[in-house]
């Protein structure tokens, strides 16, 4: 394989250049340029976003003062007022790009759709309509549990237009997710599908929805849009079909005009303990990050077909399938299925039948088409691509060699991005026709971002040496808080070093001032480029009645960059047996949803633990890898209980 003579090659020592071609037409094309703004964007730094934001976003009325930034808390863009969609739609119609793609979808079974910007206005004027004569009013809380079809845009779309905070549940989780999020924003809607293809089969969308609703005391109207065509059951007067309530909708609506505060939407996440995180995003700054990263990160032109593989459930796809593109007036791809579906070609595929120039997916991915092997990438031609890009977890250098080899044909810049659902959008990453790339590095900072490494101690490392990752100044697409939990926002962000954003990642700058993200250094796990707590799935296993005690770690993976481990004591009266572990196994994926579901599960007589009962995870991660137990376990209280979790593997 090629990638082997790659791995012996130090990393360091590959530097990749834009060729003249890309630098050329560029959005942003000489390094002087990204100097000279990025400059003004870390000094002057109010000056730098009130230029951008008058020229990406169409405002309503003026905003008069550009930041206040009351640490942690930031308000961006005060006294001005907008409409989120009418910024990804209205301004578009009566100018060139009225009769343009918006989203050009491809469903699993093959069926194509598109739908242009006046088409999608329409039908989220629609939505919109229909959603306010369900009584949805700006400020209420709405849930999207959709596959990725052009209605799910549509629906957030229609929130956005009202002002009604949308909060997106990944498709693949299970309805004890859905219930804990429906309960902790108080949706008052939820919007589903029958179902959605994934992998030749139906996901039972509005089965897992029916299973959450029966404590869900928010929850008035039930919106389903027929997918599948599968049986479900509705419920008298909670229940309505998306194309009923559409088909009665007038397709004129006047948006109003938001503050720039106004919350847009809620995204759950993972974090250290077993309550999912819900991450608030607010509209003016949220779309100034997305729309100018898009164009200044993708290079997006008129003429781009651009493809974003992140589901609609996940912040890349908020803001790089959603309000980024659609922001700018860029043609969206849009696939709702798996990659291997009927061929592990299906991407390549798509690329070469609807002539994709940019596309962004995740190392997960890229490693998995590794693993399928060339001879799926090679039968198509893949010679519309011009820019890739990376996201979602370190990329390894072979998979970026492979990426850049293979897809990109050596003649496309990657961007490798680093940010997370917390900064929603991107924050570290090479402009394209700019920077020149190391495999594996993210490379420099997005205007306006200073990322900071520091030790233990709070007190900056030397150049080379790991440590801490933080962010320094406050930056318009930032979170503004956790829904319905201020606490926990200062504690989880701004405590570790007080006025330092804290990312809960692992860093390093190189001699170049490259940044190299290594990866969480919290108890979150990276597993296939989504964030696990991995204290959620502790606490999955211990509301199972066979279990007393559960303790879950990361062990490297190949494939996933890290792999689900749990170790479980069982109640006194419990046989462990392999019916036991998969039943265990299965629970967990039934509390979360599948991609939470431990890849192993070992039973153990005990666990590992310090004398003050705290479980020792250093030592588990050391086992579930395979290797020896290093370092200091003088802490441990009985020696014996590691012996014995080796020999049982
Ligand atoms: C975490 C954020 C942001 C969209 C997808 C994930 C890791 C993300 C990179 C990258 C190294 C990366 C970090 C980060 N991560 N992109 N290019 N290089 N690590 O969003 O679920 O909020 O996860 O993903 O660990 O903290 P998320």
């Amino acid at each position: 394989m090629t990638n082997q003579t790659i791995t012996s090659v130090s990393r360091e020592s590959r530097l990749f250049k834009p060729s003249a071609e890309f630098k050329a037409q560029a959005n942003l094309g000489s390094e002087a340029a990204y100097k000279k703004l990025y400059a003004e964007s870390v000094n002057s730094p109010e000056r730098f976003w009130e230029r951008q934001a008058k020229q990406f976003l169409t405002w309503r009325k003026p905003f008069t003062q550009v930041l206040q930034w009351k640490p942690p808390h930031a308000k961006w863009f005060g006294g001005g007022t907008l409409n989120v969609a009418e910024n990804c739609l209205d301004r578009h119609l009566g100018t060139a790009r009225e009769n343009k793609a918006a989203i050009i979808f491809e469903g699993e079974p093959g069926d194509i759709r598109t739908l242009t910007y006046k088409q999608l206005h329409r039908e989220v004027c629609k939505c919109a309509n229909a959603l306010e004569l369900l009584g949805l009013r700006k400020g209420d809380r709405a849930a999207i549990y959709m596959p990725m079809v052009p209605e799910a845009a549509v629906a957030m779309l229609a929130c956005a237009r009202l002002g009604v905070v949308h909060t997106v549940i990944f498709g693949g989780f299970s309805s004890e997710a859905i219930k804990d999020r429906i309960n902790d924003c108080g949706a008052r809607v939820v919007i589903t599908a029958d179902g959605g293809w994934r992998r030749g089969k139906i996901v039972e969308l509005k089965d897992s929805v029916d299973r959450a609703l029966g404590a869900t005391p928010s929850v008035e109207h039930v919106v389903v849009l027929k997918r599948t065509g599968n049986a479900v059951t509705m419920k008298e007067g909670r229940d309505l079909w998306w194309d009923d309530l559409m088909a009665a909708a007038p397709a004129v609506h006047k948006a109003r005009a938001h503050a720039s505060e106004q919350p847009l939407f809620i995204l759950y996440t993972s974090g250290s303990t077993g309550k999912p995180k819900g991450v608030l995003h607010t509209s003016a700054g949220y779309l100034l990050g997305a729309a100018m990263t898009t164009h200044y990160v993708f290079d997006i032109k008129e003429t781009d077909i651009y493809w974003c593989t992140a589901d609609i459930g996940w912040i890349t796809g908020h803001s790089y399938v959603v309000y980024g593109p659609l922001s700018v007036g860029a043609t969206v791809l849009m696939y709702e299925g798996a990659p291997n579906q009927p061929e592990p070609d299906r991407f390549w595929e798509i690329i070469d039948r609807h002539g994709v120039t940019v596309f962004y997916t995740a190392p997960t991915a890229i490693r998995a088409f590794m693993r399928w092997g060339d001879e799926f990438v090679t039968r198509h031609s893949l010679a519309s691509l011009r820019l890739l890009g990376s996201v979602g977890e370190p990329i390894n250098p072979e998979a970026w060699m492979w990426y850049h080899k293979m897809i990109g044909k050596k003649r496309c810049p990657i961007v490798d991005t680093w940010w997370q659902t917390e900064t929603g959008a991107i924050m570290v990453t090479p402009l394209p026709g700019i920077t020149p790339t190391k495999p594996g590095s993210c490379t420099r900072p997005f205007f306006g971002v200073v990322p900071k490494i520091l030790d233990e101690n709070g007190k900056p490392v030397s150049r080379g040496s790991g440590g801490k990752l933080f962010l320094t100044q406050p930056w318009p697409s930032m979170l503004r808080t956790l829904w319905g939990d201020d606490a926990r926002f200062k504690e989880q962000y701004w405590s570790e070093v007080p006025g330092l954003y804290f990312a809960g990642d692992g860093a390093r700058f190189d001699e170049d001032g490259y940044l190299w993200v290594v990866g969480r250094i919290d108890d979150v796990l990276n597993v296939s480029g989504h964030r696990i707590g991995t204290a959620e799935v502790e606490s999955a296993l211990v509301s199972h009645p066979s279990v007393a005690e559960a303790a879950a770690v990361g062990r490297p993976d190949e494939l996933k960059g890290q792999a689900l481990v749990c170790f479980v004591t069982l109640k006194g009266d419990q046989r462990a047996s392999d019916e036991l572990k998969e039943a265990l196994r299965a629970h967990v994926a039934r509390e979360i949803g599948a991609i939470a579901r431990p890849d192993s599960l070992r039973f153990a007589a005990a666990l590992p633990k310090t004398r003050s009962g705290k479980i020792m995870r250093r030592i588990l991660k050391e086992i579930a890898a395979g290797g020896d137990v290093k370092g200091d376990i003088t802490t441990l209280e009985d020696f014996n209980v590691v012996a014995s979790l080796q020999a049982e593997e």
